[in-house]
């Protein structure tokens, strides 16, 4: 049978902790699976807010969630055409710390131009806003791409930074196939169910 791929991982953990209703954030809509996901888990009455630097990422986004729109499915949803370290500022205050789930799958585009990519800096500062950003039992997901030029230092980067978070922040885990040490891996988080 095998195990789940990274990306049925992350998709599994935030099923279980997202409800209809919640707010929740796709920090790379890229060509928007993950946004179209998190859409349909928190239904109409939720919100989803949708980051990438390209504009084709959030037309290909919007493309994709056409459909749910068509049969009045769609949550309250916000592209945004900025960095995802910025993120705090694009979510509204009443989201603040209310924040159920936030995706993020680094990397480059695929089907685009392959030099426009994640990188480890502002990566880092969009992982630490997105914590913030979570309510109490929320829950981050990060897909890593060791594989590709410049994805092995953004993943040890961010491997790194999620082992030394204190354990009063959250509770980190990773889900990594052992004997390939170049293929995606995921890492998430569990925000302490214990306000800070
Ligand atoms: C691997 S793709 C994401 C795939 C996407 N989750 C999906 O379901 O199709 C990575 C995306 O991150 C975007 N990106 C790169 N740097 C970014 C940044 N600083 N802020 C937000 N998005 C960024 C890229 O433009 C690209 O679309």
């Amino acid at each position: 049978m095998g195990f789940l791929s990274v990306l049925s991982t992350a998709h599994q953990w935030i099923r279980e902790r997202v409800s209809p209703g919640d707010a929740v954030i796709d920090a790379t809509a890229g060509n928007g699976v993950d946004t179209r996901f998190l859409a349909e888990l928190v239904g109409p009455r939720g919100a989803v807010y949708a980051f990438d630097i390209q504009e084709a990422a959030l037309l290909a986004t919007r493309e994709r969630l056409a459909p749910l729109e068509d049969e009045g499915r769609l949550p309250a949803l916000q592209l945004v055409l900025d960095s995802h370290e910025r993120m705090a500022a694009h979510v509204q205050p009443k989201h603040a710390g209310a924040i159920a789930a936030v995706m993020f799958n680094l990397g480059y585009l695929p089907g685009a131009d392959p030099t426009i990519i994640t990188k480890p800096d502002s990566s880092i500062a969009a992982l630490s806003e997105a914590l913030a950003l979570l309510k109490p039992g929320g829950i981050l997901t990060c897909v890593l791409y060791p594989g590709h030029p410049g994805g092995d230092d953004e993943a040890d980067a961010v491997a790194q930074w999620c082992a030394a978070l204190p354990s009063t922040a959250g509770q980190a885990v990773v889900y990594r196939m052992a004997q390939k040490p170049t293929a995606p891996y995921l890492v998430a988080i569990e925000r302490s169910r214990k306000r800070q």
